[in-house]
């Protein structure tokens, strides 16, 4: 069994808590390190959490030699309160931890992206989903996992309307999301993080994209 050390950001978001948990009980992993902005609570012998200002990134902060780097950050145009904190949390700031991570020789990078990303879209969200996308690409690492789940289903502290409505219609009419539609399908937060986790343990050279139908399939078997 190769032990390893991840670094997680966003780890205190819905599919990063998922993750943290999956990764301290797996036996796979030695050392997990959050980056977080506020104390997330979570006590274990394998947690190292660092408690930093994103503004101020720099490898510093990163004082372990990393193996892999998961990225579950991001935000809502409602708490962003603008597109340039938005495009900040959302692109910046995992780019940032990214080339960063590359520089210290990590080997692979896994984040969450959307399912309509896309750098050319009109739509500022896709667009900066896209962007992120193709800005890791370009980065040398062995390894770069996209995950690109549909709405996420799961315990959320803030109440989220707009998602809440679509979790209701999505559960409502569950049975029509078959065949070409499965990919559309609301998936659970704790799949995505799974999925992550397996993906992590392949290691395939290169991109991997995983729309949500194969998020769903790799997080559940
Ligand atoms: N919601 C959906 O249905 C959906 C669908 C597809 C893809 N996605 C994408 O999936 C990813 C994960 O989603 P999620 O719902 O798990 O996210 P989430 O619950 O909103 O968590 C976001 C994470 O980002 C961190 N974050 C936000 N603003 C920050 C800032 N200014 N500085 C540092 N950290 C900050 C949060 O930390 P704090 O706890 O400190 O705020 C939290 O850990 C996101 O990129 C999202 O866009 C979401």
């Amino acid at each position: 069994m190769t032990t390893k050390t991840a670094l997680i950001v966003g780890a205190t978001g819905l599919v990063g808590r998922e993750l943290l948990i999956i990764l301290l009980q797996r036996s796979e992993y030695k050392k997990v390190i959050t980056l977080v902005r506020k104390p997330q609570g979570i006590y274990h012998e394998k947690l190292v959490e660092k408690v930093i200002d994103f503004d101020q990134l720099d490898e510093n902060m990163i004082d372990y030699q990393i193996d892999d780097v998961f990225s579950c950050l991001g935000t809502t145009i409602k708490k962003a309160k603008s597109q340039e904190v938005m495009r900040k949390i959302d692109v910046m700031y995992p780019l940032m931890i990214a080339k960063l991570t590359q520089n210290i020789g990590a080997k692979q990078f896994l984040f969450v992206s959307a399912p309509t990303a896309n750098s050319s879209s009109r739509i500022f969200y896709s667009r900066i989903k896209g962007e992120l996308e193709d800005e890791v690409k370009k980065l040398d690492f062995h390894s770069v996992s996209i995950f690109r789940p549909s709405l996420l289903l799961g315990k959320r502290e803030e109440f989220r309307l707009g998602e809440k409505t679509a979790e209701l219609l999505y559960s409502a009419f569950s049975f029509l999301f078959i065949g070409p539609l499965k990919r559309a399908k609301a998936i659970q937060g704790h799949t995505v993080a799974n999925a992550m986790f397996k993906s992590a343990q392949l290691a395939h050279n290169g991109v991997s994209i995983y729309e949500s139908d194969q998020i769903e399939q790799l997080g559940t078997n």
